[in-house]
């Protein structure tokens, strides 16, 4: 196995605060690697240094096996969709979508990225331009089926339910057919249906399409039913790192949880039965 994706020092600051602190991790390629910690410990940042959002303080490295021949590039200093070109994409915590858009244009719109004729030729109607456009039209269909969107392509995308809507979004992330994605939060504020939705959907870009995947999640049922690994983040600081067992058994992760301001939503959060803790003055509802 090698490696994917390789931080090492990372370090983000704003003003005096250190929003991650010397961050360094692997991930092996094909593993799923999910980054935890309570709120403002740093998570989204990290993500954002990846991706070329924010930029570390000298002395930090991101590798990414983003060459022709599989070989390391140095993704610091390259520009946001620099390094999308280079198969690395990303979903946001909050939905990133485009609400005048249909369902099927917002996943195309996905593949713009790819499409290798200049934007100022496609207003000339080529033969060229129309075997690009069958293309790109073909490569989202197999999107549709991937995500199960189906049924949905005619609705409008608001009145869509927020996991179907994720779901799209996700699609479009995946319209750039990345080695490596990043999902900040991808199950959020779901049902338990929808959860389970995103859950298959996940499982089958990893099957199907061998995609990576690094995803952060608050969602502790959801994150150490499907990480092969996880890295744990307070503070800024990398607290911990190693399977979900070795994880929800470490001391320093249950103080962070414990510790955290909002004691009784974190332990919550960190889905008190996972770490086979219980929220104080926890009550069983009747029945
Ligand atoms: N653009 C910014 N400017 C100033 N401070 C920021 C900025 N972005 C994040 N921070 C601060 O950096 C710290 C880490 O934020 P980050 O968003 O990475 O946390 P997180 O782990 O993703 O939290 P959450 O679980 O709530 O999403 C927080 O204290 C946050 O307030
Ligand atoms: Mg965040």
């Amino acid at each position: 196995m090698s490696s994917i994706l390789s931080l090492s020092d990372v370090t983000v600051a704003f003003g005096e605060l250190l929003a991650c602190d010397s961050v360094s991790f692997e991930q092996e390629e094909g593993e799923l690697l999910a980054i935890i910690g309570p709120n403002g410990a740093g998570k989204t940042t990290v993500l954002s240094a990846i991706s070329g959002v924010y930029v570390p303080r000298p002395g930090a490295s991101i590798k990414f096996a983003g060459g022709d021949d599989g070989s390391d590039l140095e993704l610091i200093g390259r520009k946001p969709h620099q390094i999308v070109r280079l198969g690395l994409s990303r979903t946001l915590q909050n939905l990133g979508l485009f609400p005048g858009l249909s369902v099927f244009e917002n996943l195309l719109m996905g593949r713009y990225v790819h499409q290798r004729q200049n934007l100022i030729l496609a207003g000339m109607f080529t033969p060229g331009i129309r075997r690009d456009e069958v293309e790109q039209r073909r490569a989202t269909e197999d999107l549709v089926d991937l995500l199960d969107l189906r049924e949905y392509l005619d609705e409008d995308l608001e009145a869509l339910p927020y996991g179907v809507q994720k779901r799209i979004e996700l699609g479009r992330a995946l319209a750039m057919r990345p080695r490596l994605l990043l999902l900040d939060e991808p199950v959020a504020g779901m049902n338990r249906p929808e959860k389970f939705e995103m859950t298959e959907a996940l499982g089958r870009v990893r099957a199907e399409r061998g995609t990576t995947l690094l995803l952060i999640e608050h969602d502790m049922e959801f994150v150490m039913g499907m990480a092969d690994r996880l890295v744990v983040l307070n503070h800024g600081q990398m607290i911990a790192e190693g399977t979900p067992d070795e994880v929800q058994a470490n001391p320093l992760v249950i103080e962070a949880y414990l510790g955290a301001d909002d004691e009784d939503s974190l332990v919550a959060d960190l889905g008190g039965d996972a770490l086979g803790l219980s929220t104080p003055g926890d009550q069983s509802p009747a029945g």
